[in-house]
């Protein structure tokens, strides 16, 4: 007797995460040769008066035991199931790999920056949430000058706060932190986005990308500028470039001008591009106003320097013969995947 509930225990505890386990258990107990057919065959040799009891506590055993079986079954087919849904057939072909492509805005940086960094230029970074001494006093900007108007500028409400906070107009601001914090000599680069309250058409947006030079140390001079800037422009569009600097007006730079380069496509002999000039301007410059250097905390008796902006999309938009400004920031793939470093 005791041996039927040893038996009943051990079915109960029979553990198989496998076929060959559950086909164990089978064979332990439901085969033909199995322990049950044992115990219905020792019917025969069992007292009269016992033959009940014991019938029922076999057929107990063996309802037990298909019980546990069909358990069995039913977690091997849950696991066959899962195994069909997650089998990866390594003799497939595989899948394309699309490889992304750089934007064009930020090939364009980095040209210019490995252009510049050639000649000891390095690169400083800034907020692009300004204050109004970095973006505008600082840099000369009379009280009354129309750029620190509501058209131009996205001015940030301060809950308050009364100083005035914008975001920047353009990456002159980052000059000015670059020379509160840094000693002449000074060689510096400085690349970033740029806001301005403008409509959005083909060639204006209301954020773009300016890169902003800096290069002060004694003794800098004019000449030191257009020699800086040919050897750029010559490297960025060819070495037949030729650069032409015309008068203009920036409250940060005195004197301060306008740079063009010869068009590329039609060699100056004027075309649409170049609307019949043969010339395209490409940047702002000057030679940094005393003012400045005196707001920054740098002896203008003692230092000059001159300065540069010029914006990406300007270039990018030579570079690649592109006509919209828009292409830029829409995430177009079929746009974004034309340009490599190469081109
Ligand atoms: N900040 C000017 C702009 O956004 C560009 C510029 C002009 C930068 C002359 C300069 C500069 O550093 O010297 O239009």
């Amino acid at each position: 007797m005791s041996s039927l509930s040893t038996y009943l225990h051990e079915i109960t505890n029979f553990s198989a995460t496998n076929r060959e386990e559950v086909e164990q258990f089978r064979l332990r107990f439901l085969s033909k040769k199995g322990i049950l057919a044992e115990l219905f065959a020792a019917m025969k040799s069992i007292p009269a008066e016992e033959k009940k009891q014991y019938g029922a506590q076999v057929n107990e055993l063996k309802q037990a035991a298909e019980a546990k079986l069909a358990s069995f079954q039913e977690m091997l087919e849950a696991a066959a199931d899962q195994a069909a849904a997650t089998d990866i057939d390594l003799t497939l072909p595989a899948e394309p790999l699309t490889l992304g492509a750089r934007h064009p805005i930020s090939l364009i940086r980095e040209r210019i920056l490995q252009i510049f960094s050639r000649i000891g230029f390095t690169v400083a970074d800034g907020p692009e949430i300004e204050d109004d001494w970095h973006n505008f006093t600082a840099l000369n900007f009379p009280e009354n000058h129309p750029a620190r108007d509501m058209q131009d500028t996205f001015f940030i409400e301060q809950r308050g706060g009364s100083d005035s906070i914008a975001l920047r107009t353009h990456t002159s601001s980052v000059q000015v932190r670059v020379m509160e914090s840094t000693k002449p000599p000074i060689r510096m680069l400085m690349p970033g986005r740029v806001y301005r309250n403008e409509a959005i058409s083909a060639r204006a947006h209301c954020f773009f990308h300016q890169v902003e030079g800096l290069y002060i140390d004694e003794g800098v001079s004019f000449a030191d500028m257009k020699q800086t800037l040919l050897y750029f422009s010559r490297e960025m569009f060819g070495a037949d470039t030729e650069i032409r600097l015309r008068p203009s007006y920036f409250p940060f730079t005195e004197p301060s001008a306008e740079m063009d380069i010869t068009c590329e496509l039609c060699k100056g002999k004027g075309c649409n591009v170049c609307k019949y000039t043969g010339w395209l301007e490409i940047m702002g410059c000057g030679m940094v106003d005393p003012n400045v250097l005196q707001n920054c905390g740098i002896d203008p008796e003692r230092y000059s320097g001159f300065a540069f902006g010029m914006g990406i999309e300007r270039i990018a938009m030579l570079k690649y013969d592109v006509k919209d400004l828009r292409l830029f920031s829409e995430n177009d793939l079929r746009f974004l995947r034309q340009f490599s470093a190469e081109n």
